[in-house]
């Protein structure tokens, strides 16, 4: 906590989040974006991959859900101010990637290649962020909790050794007082961070509100702060 200042960090680029975070997440960090539908997190994800772009680092988003097309068709209508977004993704500064999961993993070397693809598509543009949207998509598809847990372990390490930052969306119907081991996850000790997404539909309207439950190698605030979803980004009323 004290050498805080001595991680090296890498910006969402999405400044309230930023400012409560410490400048950033650490390095290297396995960060799980959990939320219900329509919380936004698909969106922050795109969001925080422009920025890094637009710092010259590359990125690849994993896709289970959303095809491409409509992918970024989405992106564009949901940020409009984000208007070279698409040159982006065409000259593979933010590489998308989609993959269908139809046939399930029958075996742990059939997951072990489905990571290690991941890592060869983030080699092909030289990316430093991976976004998988979402692993909660991959729990289907493993036969057990026990093989859910220790495949998603798998996977953190794998990206950990070879310096990958990533974060993993899940889609949950996640209340504030809920407890995240509901998430068919004996343990959450994988990840470095767990960011919680809400949204409260009222009428005529959305509220939303981010809550960082667990950041190693940083301070944070523990109370939840609100959020807007703009055409020109998440705005996270961090005060
Ligand atoms: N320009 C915009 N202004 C305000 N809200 C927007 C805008 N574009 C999209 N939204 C809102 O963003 C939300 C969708 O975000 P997103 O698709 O990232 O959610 P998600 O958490 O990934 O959902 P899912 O669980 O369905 O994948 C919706 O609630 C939508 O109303
Ligand atoms: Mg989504």
């Amino acid at each position: 906590m004290e050498n805080e200042g001595v991680v090296n960090r890498l910006k969402t680029g999405i400044h309230g989040l930023d400012n409560i975070i410490g400048g950033g997440v650490p390095i290297g960090s396995q960060i799980l974006i959990l939320g219900s539908p329509g919380a936004g997190k698909t969106l922050i994800s795109l969001e925080m991959l422009y920025h890094n772009s637009r710092l010259a680092i590359p990125s690849t988003f994993i896709t289970t859900e959303e095809r491409r097309e409509a992918l970024i068709y989405n992106v564009k209508n949901a940020f409009y101010s984000f208007d070279d977004y698409e040159d982006r993704v065409e000259n593979k500064k933010i590489n998308i990637v989609h993959k269908a999961l139809v046939d399930g993993f029958k075996s742990r070397e059939n997951f072990e290649k489905f990571v290690a693809d991941i890592v060869n598509d983030m080699d092909s543009n030289k990316s430093k962020l991976l976004v998988i949207d979402s692993i909660s998509s991959l729990r289907p598809i493993l036969s057990d909790d026990r093989t859910f847990t220790r495949s998603i372990t798998y996977m953190t390490e794998v990206f950990r050794d070879n310096g990958i930052t990533a974060f993993m969306t899940y889609e949950s119907d996640i209340k504030r007082t809920d407890d995240i081991m509901k998430l068919g996850l004996y343990s959450t000790s994988m990840f470095d961070g767990i960011i919680k997404l809400f949204v409260n539909h009222m009428e005529g309207s959305s509220q939303y509100s981010m809550e960082i439950s667990k950041l190693r190698n940083s301070t944070h605030k523990l109370s939840t702060v609100p959020y807007q979803i703009t055409d020109s980004g998440f705005d996270v009323l961090s005060d």
